[in-house]
Formats: structure tokens, sequence, C-alpha cells
């Protein structure tokens, strides 16, 4: 059955036609396409067509597609048992690696997706402080927990719902939400309300609105004014972690927050999340403290067995100094292709994410992006799905690279991204 025939018989029995919202084409021309298999760099959809993939379930794929090793794992553990509901070896060897990889934090609750663990860090960030208000920051997205779904990128972004409808205003009247990189309105708030504040979280490179790099002094700022008012810093690594560096978004910074949540790469592409702190901090959760948090299937062996088989393999040497190559080819290779179309276009990138955005200049905000771009990247887009290359279906969304990614795909892409910038001409 064809692509088309799918999408006719998902959009009667799936609202929109898709278990995410994220997957649909609302702001890409045509409908979405149904994929049947996939391998390294590469998925097939249902015509028969392959298509070198830059999205990557969303980023849990660091190491491509179907990697033998991740199966490997999974499969074994499998074999044993899907799931036992009781401790079982794989949660504490996970545990281990990502301790191991993140020494700033000494324990860790595994769960079943990065909602979950952002959800749970923030129920312990106000249970350890005794405080409610939460800081986050227009664009940043932590997952659809009803609290935080105000003002948070790209879903919403691309649906043109700045929040989402069914959160009754008193779920988030305790979320302050705050513009990235301005350090007077968040010392201003600091200043009056900083007694209240439980803990700012924040993606420390907020991927969920495009890429917006932060100056470090504005990340130095958060982390600064939570320590002199008693607050928690949270980093949201779900993107992040695993990606950008073998210690995430706190290793390139160079800032240690107090608590960090986890998902996509530790998973190996089974749904796993994680949240992790201080000992000091991770005491007060149950069973040793009163904030509760629980989960059938938290720690399942299965997911445990890939999200190590992942950790292992990013463990090599020279992983991300890898990544880190063919991100710079990439990206020079889309500047290059933009500049000799004559299409203003910058290309922003941090290790193996990386963003198109249609205007001169890199925004650091969510309010300096232009959303007049995001027609054109639709253009792009359908350009590319016709040249065998798939993006993310929306302008608001990143590209994520991975191992599997050789450079002959970045050159073919590259060329794919010449060729339908020049046929606008
Ligand atoms: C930074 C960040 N936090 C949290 C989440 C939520 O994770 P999940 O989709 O696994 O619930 C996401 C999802 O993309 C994310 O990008």
């Amino acid at each position: 059955m064809s692509n088309a025939s799918w999408w006719e018989r998902a959009v009667k029995v799936l609202p929109g036609g898709v278990n995410s919202p994220v997957r649909s084409f609302k702001s890409v021309p045509g409908d979405p396409l149904f994929f049947r298999s996939a391998k390294g760099s590469r998925f097939v959809d249902e015509d028969g067509r392959s298509y070198i993939d830059w999205c990557l379930s969303w980023g849990p794929l660091i190491l491509g597609h179907a990697d033998p090793d991740v199966h490997a794992a999974a499969a074994e553990a499998m074999a044993e048992g899907a799931s036992f509901g009781a401790p079982s070896r794989r949660e504490v060897l996970l545990a281990e690696a990502f301790l191991q990889r993140l020494p700033h934090f000494e324990q860790v609750r595994f769960v079943s997706s990065g909602t979950e663990a952002v959800m749970s860090a923030v129920r312990l960030a106000r249970g350890f402080t005794g405080r409610d208000v939460i800081v986050k920051f227009t664009g940043c997205y932590h997952g659809h927990a009803d609290h935080l779904l105000v003002d948070a990128g790209s879903g919403l972004a691309t649906f043109g719902t700045p929040s989402s409808g069914g959160v009754p205003a008193g779920f988030t009247a305790t979320t302050a939400v705050l513009p990235l990189d301005d350090i007077p309105a968040l010392e201003a708030f600091f200043g009056e309300h900083g007694d209240k504040v439980a803990a700012i979280i924040v993606e420390p490179f907020p991927a969920n609105a495009g890429l917006l790099i932060q100056r470090p002094e504005f990340l130095q700022a958060c982390r600064e004014l939570t320590r002199k008012h008693g607050a928690l810093l949270i980093f949201d690594e779900v993107i992040t972690g695993f990606r950008v560096a073998a210690g995430g978004a706190a290793e390139v910074l160079g800032i240690t927050p107090d608590m960090g949540t986890y998902g996509k790469i530790i998973g190996g592409g089974f749904p796993v999340g994680a949240y992790a702190a201080s000992r000091e901090i991770m005491d007060h959760i149950s069973p040793n403290g009163p904030v509760y948090q629980a989960g059938t299937l938290s720690g399942n062996p299965v997911a445990m067995a890939a999200g190590l088989a992942t950790l292992e393999k990013t463990g090599r040497p020279g992983f991300y100094e890898d990544l880190e190559r063919k991100g710079a080819l990439l990206e020079g290779g889309l500047r290059q292709a933009a500049a000799d179309a004559g299409v203003t276009a910058t290309v922003v990138r941090q290790g193996s994410l990386f963003w198109t955005v249609f205007q001169d200049h890199a925004p650091r905000s969510f309010e300096a992006i232009d959303p007049q771009g995001m027609d054109t990247y639709g253009r792009l887009h359908r350009g590319l799905i016709e040249r065998g290359v798939y993006l993310a279906p929306s302008g608001w969304e990143v590209g994520f690279l991975s191992a599997a990614h050789s450079d002959e795909d970045i050159e073919t892409t590259v060329a794919a991204v010449a060729e339908t910038f020049k046929s606008w001409s």
C-alpha cells in the first residue's frame, strides 16, 4: 500500500493522522510520508522511496537507524524478559554509565519519556526547595506537562498557538515565562520574586524554536541568580544530553546545573527519560523522601540495554570529534549553497545539531526569529523530499546529524539543497 493510502486510513482513526503533532505536515506542503524500514542514515517510505534522514526520530538515533549493536543488545535483553517490574541489573549498569559521563550528578532516576523526566524534576525541585515558582524561557520546550506548556517553541509555534488549550490558568500560575538572552529581565524578576523561585529550567542550547545559541553570560546569570536566591538550576538536556558532547551541554559550557533532565539518546530509540541531581536532592524522591514519582515501565530492561549500547559506542575515542567534523562539512556546504543561489539564510550549528533560518543573522531569542522564513523552509522541505532528502517538517525544528551519516550523504544533501535553491530563481 502507498503513502497516500496509509494517510487516507490514518486520518480516519488517528487525530490529524498522527500520534505526535510535529509529525504532521501542517507548515510544509504535502502530506506526511509513511515509513516502513530504516538503516543507518536512510529510511524507506511505503512508496519504496529512500531518503537521507536528517530528523532521525527527533534526536535519539545518534548512531543512525537500526544500529546493529543497539539492536543486538535490545534483542538479547528482550529474550530474557521484556519487563520485570522489579529491579534488574541493566538499570544499575546504565545509571553507572550515565553518572560516569556526568560526574556532577550523584544519582539518576529513569522514567519513560523526556516529558516525564521534566515533570518529575520540576516536582522534585519544588519539593526540595519548598517553593512553587518555576522560571522558563519563551521558545524553550520542556515536554507537554501542563504547567510548562506556555510559550513552548516549535510544536506550538508551528500551529500558531502560543500555549495549549486544556490547561487551566491555575496550572501555569506558578510558571514565570521570561525572554531568552535578556539578563536585565532575569535580574529584575529575581529581585522581586527570588525568594519564591524553586528553579530555573532552561535548554542550555535551546533547540525547540530553531537553535537559539545563547551568550555564555546569559546562562552564567541563570547559574548565579539561582545560587544567590536559593533556587535550583535545571538544565533540560533531553536534546543536548550525550549529543553536543559526552558530558552534554554542561560540559561544553562549563556550567554545572543542580539538576538535569534527559531522554532521547539514553534510550537508543526506545522510550527512556531520566533526571539526575546530587544525592541530597534525589533523597527527596520516593521511596526515600516525600516527593512521589513512579512508573510501570521505568527502567525497562530492553530500553536500558539499548541505552547502554548507545552510550558505549558514543564513548569511543573520537566519536564527538567525528560528528563535529561532519557538522562543519554540512554547515559549510549549506552556507555555500545559499550564497551561490543568492538566498538569504543563516546556518546555526552546535556540534551535530543544525538549523537553517531564512534571515541574515542567527537569532538568540524566539522574538528575533522572522516567521516569514517558515514559508521558505516549506519550499525547501518540498524540494528536498522530491530529491530524496528528509528534513523535519517544520522550519522551527532543528536537524540531527548522526554517526551513520557519511561524507557522501552530506555531499548529496548539499547538492540537493543547492539544486532546490537554484530552482527558485
Ligand atoms: C528539551 C526537551 N525537553 C523535553 C522534551 C520532551 O520529551 P518527550 O518527547 O520524550 O516527552 C523534549 C522533546 O523533544 C525536548 O526537546
